[in-house]
C-alpha cells in the first residue's frame, strides 16, 4: 500500500480514533480501525521462541501459550559465535510467529551484561557490544527476512533488574555510545528493525518512554530508524511527553486511559496534532506492512525445528575444560548424576517462557540411545538442594564407573527476569556433591546448566571436564549427548567472561544500585575490557572455549600497512584443523589501541569468524574492518574517532590465546579534533591496576554533569515513581507494601518462578498501578495512594474521587 494511501487514511480518522492506535487493544494486540480496513497485528515475546498466549483475547501475560519451539537462549546462540546459525534460527522463529499469525517477535534482547547477576543476562547476547551487535543483526535479519516483525529490545541501559522501572541509569556519553548504544545503532542501521522497544529505566535523568534525545535525535535522526517505538510493557511515565518524544505505540493496552491526558495537552497547546499524526501515520502504515505479512496456511513443521534446536545448542555449548576425558566411549561405564540431568533447565523464567513442544533431558538422550547408565539426583532442586541422603546415594552409584557425569548449575530459583542474583553461587549443595563424588572417583566430568557464569570454586581441581551447555532449549539433552559422546565436536566460545569471584570486577562496587540510581562508574570497562587494563586474572577468558581438535593459525597478511579516511583492511590467515577429527574454530580479531590522551581498553573485538574443517584441512579466512573499528566515541565532537596511530591487530582463539600479531598504521581525518584528556581529573581510568573504587570528583569528570542524587525515600519525598518497596518508609505505605508482597505470594503459589512475581511487585513504581489494572485505579486514585503514603492532606478524599472518575 502506498504512502498516499496511508495519509488519505489518516486525513479520515477522528481524534479518537486516532488516539485508539496510539496504545494497545489488549496486551498483545494493536487496535484497528474497521471502517477504514487499518488491521489490528498480534505481538509476542520471543525471543528464543514464539510465547503466544492461548487465550484469543491477549489480556493476561501469566496465561499459558501456545505450543512452540524453544530454543537455546540467547546466551547460549551467543556462544556459537555463527551469524548463519543466528539467522537461521531467527528465520525458524519467523515460520513459528506466521503458523501462530503473531506479525511481530518481541526480541531480541541486546542490553549488554555489565554484571554477571543480571537477572535477565540469560536473554542477552553478550558483555561486548561489537559481537552483540553481529549475531544480533543475524537474527534480525533472519526473523525479518521471512516478513515477520522484530522488537529490538530494550533501548536502552537497561542493565540490572532491581527497580528496573524507575531507576536512572547514570552513564558517561562516551560509555553509553561505545558499549551501550552500538549493538542498537548497528542493528538499525544495517537491518532496520520493525520496532524498536524502548525499556522501562530512565537515561540522563528522564524516562526512556519520555525521551526525545533517544527515541528521536539519536534513533531516528541520527541513526535513521523508520519503524515504531514501542513501550516495554507498562514502561510509559507521562503519555503526552511520549508523544513529544515520539513513542508511537504504548503498550499493553489499558482502555485508552491516557487519551484524556492527549486531549487535554492538544487543548492547552502543549502538543500538537502535527505531534500525534506523525505518530499515527507510523502505526497505520505498522499495522498494514505487518498484516500484509501474515500469510495463511503456515504448520509449524515441530519435528525439523526440534533439530534445529539441537543443532544450536550443540553448537553453542562450550567446552570449558578437557584432560582427556571427553569424550566418552560408547562402552565406557557411566554414572549420570544431578537432577538436572533427568529435569533439564533449557530456558529462564519470565516473559521470554515458552511452551515447548517437547523437552529432552540428557537421561531420556541416554535412553533413547540405549546407552547403559546408573542415575542418582545427588540433589533436590528446590533451595539449596542439599541432601545427606542423595549424596550418599550418588556417591554408591559413583563408585567404580569409568566416568562420572555431575549435572550442574543454577536451578529456576537462582536466576529470572524481575530481580537480580544475589551472588554468582550455584546452589550450595552442587559444589559438595562433585567434592563428594572426587572422593570415590577421579574422572568427574560437569556438565553445567545456567545463563550467566558462576563462581568455578576449588571443586574444579577435582574435575577432568567441564561442558557449559548455558541454556540449550527443548533438545538440550540431545545435543549434550551429542557432544558428550563425541558425535558433535565442541565448537562454542564464551561470550562473556567468567571471573574468578563477582567481587573481581569493579562493576561489583556499583551493582545492583538505587533507590534512585544507577551509576555506572566503571565506564567503558565492562567484561573483558576491565579485566585486561587491571591485568586481572579471570577463570574463563571471553572468547574461550575448547575442542577435541586443535587448529593452527598461521601467515597473517593484510591488505594494507595504512589506512587513510574511508578505507578498509582485510586481514587474512590461515586456520589449519590439525586434529584427526572434523571441528569448528572461531578465529577472533582484536585491535590494540595506542596511547592516547583518552583513556582506552587495551584491546577489543572487532572481527570473528567461524571456520569448520575437516581434519588436517586447512582454509584462508578473511576479515575486514572499517574505519569504526579503530574509533573511540569523542564527546569533544560527538562523534566516532579515529585517532592517528599504529594499531596492533591480534587474531586469536580466545581473547588470552593469541596466535598472530600484526599492526596497520591509521591515518584518517580530524588530525586537529580535540580528544578529551582526563588524565588530571580522573586519573583512575588510566590505572585501572589499582582502582578499587572511582571517586565522586572522577565519576563527575568523565560524566560531565552533576552526579544526580541518590538518596533514600522517605516519608514526604515520596513520588509516583516510588516503588512498593520504597514506600514502606510510611505508615501507610508499609501496610501497602505487606498487603500487595502477600498477594503476591499467593499468585505465586501456582508460578514457574515465585521470587520472579514478588519481587516484580516490590519493585513497581506506584504510577504502574493503573497501567496494569487496565485502568481499574485511575491515575487520581494513585494520587491519593501517593498522598496517603507521604502523609499529604486529602488523599484519602483522591483516593476515592478516582475511584468516582
Ligand atoms: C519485558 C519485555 C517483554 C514484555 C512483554 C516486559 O516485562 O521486559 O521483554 O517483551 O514484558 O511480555
Amino acid at each position: 500500500m502506498s504512502e498516499q494511501k496511508y495519509l488519505d487514511i489518516l486525513s479520515k480518522l477522528t481524534l479518537d480514533e486516532k488516539l485508539s492506535l496510539l496504545s494497545g487493544k489488549t496486551y498483545w494486540l494493536t487496535q484497528e480501525i474497521d471502517r477504514l480496513g487499518v488491521p489490528s497485528v498480534w505481538m509476542s515475546d520471543g525471543p528464543h521462541g514464539m510465547r503466544k498466549e492461548k487465550q484469543t483475547g491477549g489480556t493476561n501475560i501469566m496465561q499459558e501459550s501456545e505450543t512452540s519451539t524453544c530454543f537455546p537462549t540467547a546466551v547460549t546462540t551467543a556462544s556459537s559465535w555463527d551469524t548463519d546459525l543466528l539467522e537461521q534460527v531467527g528465520a525458524t522463529i519467523a515460520d513459528e510467529a506466521k503458523a501462530l499469525k503473531v506479525t511481530t517477535v518481541l526480541g531480541p534482547g541486546v542490553n549488554i551484561k555489565r554484571s554477571p547477576l543480571c537477572g535477565r543476562n540469560f536473554e542477552y547476547i553478550s558483555e561486548d557490544p561489537f559481537l552483540t551487535a553481529r549475531l544480533g543483526a543475524a537474527y534480525v535479519h533472519g526473523v525479518q527476512k521471512n516478513g515477520i516483525g522484530v522488537s529490538l529490545k530494550h533501548y536502552c541501559a537497561n542493565n540490572e533488574e532491581h527497580i528496573r522501572m524507575s531507576i536512572d541509569s547514570v552513564v558517561d556519553d562516551r560509555a553509553l555510545r561505545e558499549i551501550y548504544l552500538s549493538a542498537f545503532e548497528h542493528i538499525v542501521k544495517t537491518e532496520q528493525p520493525t520496532t524498536v522497544m524502548c525499556s522501562y529505566n530512565r537515561i540522563y535523568g528522564t524516562y526512556l518512554s519520555d525521551s526525545k534525545k533517544m527515541l528521536t535525535d539519536i534513533l531516528r535522526d541520527e541513526w535513521g530508524f523508520k519503524g515504531i517505538v514501542v513501550s516495554d510493557w507498562g514502561a510509559v511515565n507521562d503519555r503526552v511527553e511520549g508523544i513529544k518524544a515520539g513513542l508511537d505505540l504504548e503498550m499493553p493496552g489499558n482502555k485508552g486511559m491516557n487519551n484524556k491526558y492527549i486531549k487535554k495537552a492538544l487543548d492547552e497547546g502543549r502538543i500538537t496534532i502535527e505531534d500525534v499524526d506523525k505518530l499515527v501515520y507510523r502505526m497505520i502504515k505498522f499495522a498494514f506492512e505487518c498484516k500484509a505479512n501474515e500469510g495463511e496456511g503456515y504448520d509449524i513443521d515441530f519435528a525439523a525445528h526440534h533439530e534445529l534446536a539441537k543443532k544450536a545448542a550443540a553448537q553453542s555449548a562450550v567446552l570449558l575444560k578437557n584432560e582427556g576425558a571427553l569424550p566418552l566411549k560408547d562402552y565406557q561405564s557411566v554414572a549420570v548424576i544431578g537432577a538436572l540431568a533427568d529435569k533439564l533447565r533449557y530456558q529462564g523464567a519470565g516473559s521470554s517462557h515458552i511452551n515447548a513442544w517437547k523437552t529432552v533431558s540428557f537421561k531420556k538422550a541416554m535412553e533413547n540411545k540405549g546407552q547403559a547408565f546408573t542415575y542418582a539426583p545427588g540433589y533436590t532442586l528446590k533451595g539449596d538442594g542439599y541432601s545427606k541422603k542423595l549424596i550418599a546415594e550418588a556417591c554408591e552409584a559413583a563408585k567404580g564407573k569409568e566416568a562420572v557425569l555431575v549435572f550442574i548449575g543454577l536451578t529456576d530459583a537462582f536466576e529470572s527476569e524481575g530481580f537480580d542474583r544475589k551472588h554468582m553461587d550455584m546452589p550450595a549443595s552442587h559444589a559438595v556433591l562433585v567434592e563428594e563424588l572426587s572422593k570415590v572417583n577421579d574422572n568427574i566430568i560437569v556438565v553445567l546448566s545456567c545463563g550467566s557464569p558462576i563462581t568455578i570454586g576449588d571443586w574444579e581441581k577435582k574435575t577432568k571436564a567441564i561442558l557449559n551447555m548455558y541454556l540449550p532449549g527443548q533438545a538440550g539433552g540431545e545435543a549434550a549427548y551429542d557432544l558428550i559422546y563425541g558425535k558433535t565436536n565442541p565448537s562454542g566460545k564464551l561470550a562473556e567472561t567468567f571471573p574468578l569471584s563477582n567481587d573481581d570486577n569493579l562493576v561489583s562496587a556499583y551493582f545492583p544500585m538505587g533507590p534512585r540510581t544507577v551509576e555506572y562508574r566503571e565506564s567503558i570497562y565492562v567484561g573483558y575490557r576491565y579485566f585486561d587494563k587491571a591485568g586481572k586474572a579471570v577463570k574463563y577468558p571471553f572468547g574461550h572455549g575448547l575442542s577435541y581438535t586443535s587448529f593452527e593459525y598461521s601467515d597473517l597478511k593484510l591488505s594494507k600497512n595504512e589506512i587513510t579516511e574511508g578505507d578498509t583492511l582485510t586481514l587474512s590467515f590461515k586456520v589449519k584443523n590439525t586434529g584427526t577429527v572434523a571441528g569448528a574454530e572461531v578465529a577472533q580479531v582484536y585491535v590494540v589501541n595506542p596511547e592516547s590522551k583518552i583513556y582506552k581498553a587495551e584491546k577489543e573485538l572487532k572481527g570473528f569468524k567461524k571456520v569448520f574443517l575437516e581434519a588436517k584441512e586447512e582454509k584462508t579466512v578473511e576479515i575486514t574492518l572499517d574505519e569504526k573499528a579503530f574509533s573511540f566515541y569523542n564527546v569533544l565532537i560527538s562523534d566516532w574517532h579515529a585517532e592517528s596511530g599504529s594499531y596492533g591487530l591480534l587474531v586469536g582463539s580466545s581473547s588470552k590465546d593469541i596466535r598472530l600479531e600484526g599492526a596497520v598504521s591509521v591515518n584518517t581525518a580530524k588530525p586537529d579534533a580535540p580528544v578529551p584528556d582526563y588524565s588530571e581529573s580522573a586519573p583512575c581510568y588510566y590505572n585501572m591496576e589499582s582502582t578499587t573504587f572511582v571517586t565522586d570528583d572522577e565519576f563527575r569528570a568523565v560524566l560531565g554533569r552533576e552526579i544526580p542524587d541518590n538518596s533514600e525515600f522517605v516519608k514526604g519525598n515520596l513520588t509516583i515513581n516510588s516503588s512498593v518497596s520504597q514506600v514502606a518508609v510510611s505508615p501507610f505505605g508499609k501496610a501497602l507494601c505487606k498487603i500487595l508482597c502477600n498477594g503476591a505470594k499467593v499468585v505465586a503459589l501456582t508460578a514457574e518462578n515465585p521470587d520472579m512475581i514478588t519481587e516484580s511487585i516490590k519493585d513497581m513504581p506506584l504510577r504502574s498501578f493503573s497501567g496494569f489494572t487496565g485502568g481499574l485505579l485511575s491515575p487520581t486514585t494513585v494520587e491519593g495512594i501517593l498522598d496517603l503514603c507521604n502523609g499529604t492532606k486529602g488523599g484519602f478524599k483522591k483516593l476515592i474521587s478516582g475511584f468516582r472518575k
